[in-house]
């Protein structure tokens, strides 16, 4: 195995597989709870790309998995608050601490994310 491919193979060992890509709707999020974490995630696609959160809003306890994907955030079910889906931050109050955002990869239709 050369360097580049090892490389890549190391990669791919750190990912934790999510989902199926087409099992989150174009402007959704879907949560999922990968086997032996301990924690849920939210996936988002918009624009066809994907997207991936700590489930929990900042804000307070509640699934942003339950929440609404409108112009580009995600929107937080209990109180409006809303965060950008491509960076984290708060878009709108009473969110005001950033979203732990994960790199997605989308191989062979399977979405991946570094959860670590
Ligand atoms: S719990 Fe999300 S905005 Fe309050």
């Amino acid at each position: 195995m050369n360097e580049s491919a090892a490389r890549v193979d190391r990669e791919l060992q750190m990912l934790t597989r999510l989902c199926r890509a087409d099992e989150v709707p174009e402007k959704g999020v879907k949560q999922v709870a990968p086997p032996n974490l301990d924690a849920e995630y939210a996936v988002y696609h918009l624009d066809g790309e994907f997207y991936c959160s700590d489930d929990l809003c900042t804000h307070g306890l509640t699934s942003l998995s339950y929440g609404e994907v409108d112009d580009g955030q995600i929107f937080c079910p209990m109180h409006g608050g809303a965060f950008f889906l491509k960076t984290g931050k708060p878009s709108a109050q009473p969110c005001r601490l950033p979203l732990k955002m994960y790199r997605v990869e989308v191989i062979d239709g399977e979405l991946f994310a570094d959860l670590g």
